[in-house]
């Protein structure tokens, strides 16, 4: 992409979404026969029932290039108008190349910068601030923000405080710029960061701390987490994002019409609406079907709410991810989809 800032630059819209998972279905029940689990136990902590687990043949970008074609279908664009891919993810087909270059050029995207960006479950958010910073000033006109994760290839299928826990899914997003008087676009962003909870959630090995050819367990390989802890951070920091944010923006809870939040556990999200005085219809979850999907979640948690009609035209949507970091990033969006985006 080539940028010349010689016009005034549009308002950041979210022009479009699209999302992919797998086929592979991976019930509790499946899991019960995997490791020393029970249905009742997953449910009652986690809310989830089943998940989806990408094809041996399927890697991140694999998933990413579905999610990110149904939301260019929707938007109408085509590949080439895009200036820029950005994929959020935490399980990149390779530590480089990266996976918005893989995916970048399936898609046909030849005109665009492409990179990934690593904030785990907060990777989608992350990814919208750069979206929406690229095209407010003038930068990029069109960028595709993709999150894909393939998570149950590097969660340890042993064990059982993770794998019951994280799965596959991709969810893609379109920013486009509009005209100033016709969208509102995203109010604001809160994004932070926390180093002193790294060690909560972490994969130890295949970076240049511990490569993998000098790990010592094949266990370093996989996600560690420390859930309690995670847990903990993520209750609080949910609610502490929604109420800075709203306040930054002059907003009340009762301006926004549904909360779309990281899938991490229904008893994070049943917390924070019960916190910030939330009826549970106005905290969209599916959590059920789908397990955490990190960086996917959020986007696949939007067009299914679309899909399923939660979503009107002119609706106040406030997103909001944490995790592994440990990261949190929330935004307030109107949503105003493009004429050919399904409402
Ligand atoms: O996406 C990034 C953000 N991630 C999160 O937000 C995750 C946050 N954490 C959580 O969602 C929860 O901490 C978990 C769902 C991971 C765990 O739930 P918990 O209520 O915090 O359970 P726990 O880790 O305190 O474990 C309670 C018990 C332990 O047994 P003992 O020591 O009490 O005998 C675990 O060994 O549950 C046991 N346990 C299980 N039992 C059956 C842990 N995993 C399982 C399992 N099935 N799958």
């Amino acid at each position: 992409m080539i940028s010349v800032r010689n016009g005034r630059p549009g308002r950041a819209r979210l022009a479009a979404l699209g999302a992919y998972v797998p086929e592979r279905v991976v019930t509790n029940a499946e899991m019960q026969e995997r490791v020393d689990t029970s249905d009742a136990w997953i449910v009652a902590r986690t809310g989830i029932r089943e998940r989806r687990f990408a094809a041996p043949d399927q890697a991140s970008s694999d998933l990413g290039v579905i999610a990110a074609e149904r939301a260019m279908a929707a938007a109408g664009i085509s590949a080439e108008s895009i200036d820029m891919v950005i994929v959020a993810t935490a399980t990149p087909d390779h530590l480089f190349p990266s996976t918005a270059v893989l995916l970048a050029h399936r898609i046909g995207a030849r005109n665009a910068g492409a990179y990934d960006l690593l904030a785990a479950c907060s990777g989608f958010v992350y990814g919208l601030a750069q979206a929406s910073a690229l095209v407010e000033s003038g930068i990029a006109r069109t960028v595709l923000v993709v999150g894909a994760e393939a998570l149950s290839r590097l969660t340890d299928q042993t064990d059982r405080a993770t794998c019951v826990i994280f799965a596959d899914a991709a969810g893609a997003a379109v920013v486009t710029s509009a005209d100033p008087r016709e969208v509102t676009g995203f109010l604001g962003f809160e994004l932070g960061a926390d180093g002193a909870g790294a060690d909560d959630l972490l994969i130890p090995a295949g970076g240049s701390r511990m490569p993998v050819a000098m790990a010592e367990r094949p266990s370093d390989g996989y996600i560690r987490m420390n859930g309690t802890e995670v847990f903990r951070f993520a209750t609080r920091i949910m609610v502490e994002s929604t109420e800075r944010l709203l306040a930054a923006a002059g907003l009340g809870i009762d301006d926004i019409d549904l909360v779309v939040a990281h899938q991490a556990n229904s008893r994070i999200l049943d917390h924070a609406a019960e916190r910030l005085g939330l009826a549970s219809e106005r905290v969209y979850s599916n959590i059920e079907r789908y397990g955490n999907t990190s960086s996917a979640s959020i986007p696949l948690a939007l067009t299914e709410a679309r899909d399923e009609g939660r979503l009107t035209p002119g609706d106040l949507l406030l997103l909001v991810g944490f995790g592994g970091g440990l990261t949190w990033g929330s935004t307030i969006v109107r949503y105003e989809p493009v004429s050919g985006e399904p409402s």
